[in-house]
């Protein structure tokens, strides 16, 4: 297995935040109750006075201060919560605590994170600042699976917003931040359709040969081969996975390939030259591109 979604289900889904709550509403608006992907019923924090948990209210969606008295007692509490209300997926938005290796290791693969930078550019506090005192082109955010590390775990998603001259750190935020409300719940729907997983045990199996090509591929790249990898699986062709991502898979490969971009940002070449591929190919293409929907 390669990820534990799709579930067959809607999703239960849990939003961990500290502060303002704007990535939480955009979540709560992509993912209200009765949406087929799944809905959020659940948003804790760590700060009573955080404006995340009235944009809940206002929602009529649970919300729960775990004030902080010390990490192991608001992860127990928290752990406890996320149990009782069958919790399938947690996505921190704006959480601003390091989570223990021991939380982090039994939500491996169904927890999310999103920062306002490119990853692995730019982890930490303080982003958009830095971005400008680095003289960046370009900046952007990521929504990554969270592992031990601080903002290192495999990247999901990334999008993409040019640095402009006379950009002060609130326009960089502002910017990034109207990026990252269409962003998070779109990598939301790879994670829930299977699309986007840690690379793991089911994958070495899976690439064979390819697998030190996998493991050569930067941290970004990354993305884009486990897309390839999960929709040849879904259309029945695991064979053919290794050989795809050694450049040899053919049609059904390239196919796979020109799916696996536009899932993640909409290109007309791109799908142009899908199109010119053979009716089965492209049909499964489109059956695939139509699963996750919405541009960005
Ligand atoms: C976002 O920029 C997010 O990337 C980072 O914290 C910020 C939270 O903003 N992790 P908000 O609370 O969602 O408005």
């Amino acid at each position: 297995m390669l990820s534990p979604f799709p579930l067959g289900r809607p999703a239960r889904m849990a939003v961990m935040a500290s502060g303002r709550g704007t990535n939480l509403e955009a979540l709560l608006e992509a993912f209200p109750p009765g949406n087929p992907w799944g809905e959020v019923v659940l948003v804790l924090s760590d700060n009573p006075e955080a404006y995340a948990l009235k944009r809940a209210e206002r929602r009529g969606v649970e919300a729960v201060a775990i004030p902080w008295r010390g990490r192991r007692s608001f992860e127990a509490e928290a752990q406890a919560l996320l149990r009782a209300r069958g919790v399938d997926l947690v996505l921190l938005a704006g959480f601003m605590r390091l989570l223990s290796p021991g939380f982090v290791e039994a939500w491996y693969g169904r927890l999310l994170n999103i920062h306002p930078s490119l990853l692995p550019d730019y982890p930490g506090l303080r982003v958009h600042e830095r971005v400008l005192e680095g003289g960046e082109k370009e900046t952007g955010s990521t929504v990554h699976f969270v592992d031990q590390g601080m903002d290192t775990g495999p990247i999901v998603l990334q999008g993409r917003v040019p640095v402009l001259p006379g950009d002060t750190p609130e326009t960089l935020e502002r910017r990034v931040l109207f990026l990252e409300h269409r962003l998070y719940p779109k990598a939301v729907r790879l994670v829930l359709s299977g699309l986007a997983f840690p690379p793991g045990e089911g994958l070495k199996a899976l690439l064979g040969e390819a697998w030190p090509r996998f493991q050569g591929l930067s941290p970004r790249e990354k993305p884009l081969y486990l897309r390839v990898a999960a929709l040849l699986s879904a259309w029945g062709l695991r064979d053919r996975v290794p050989a795809a991502l050694l450049g040899q898979g053919g049609d059904w490969a390239r196919g796979a390939f020109l799916t696996a971009h536009l899932l993640a940002e909409d290109h007309p070449a791109l799908r142009q030259e899908l199109a010119q591929l053979p009716e089965e190919v492209r049909l499964r293409a489109e059956e695939g591109l139509r699963r996750v929907e919405l541009p960005l």
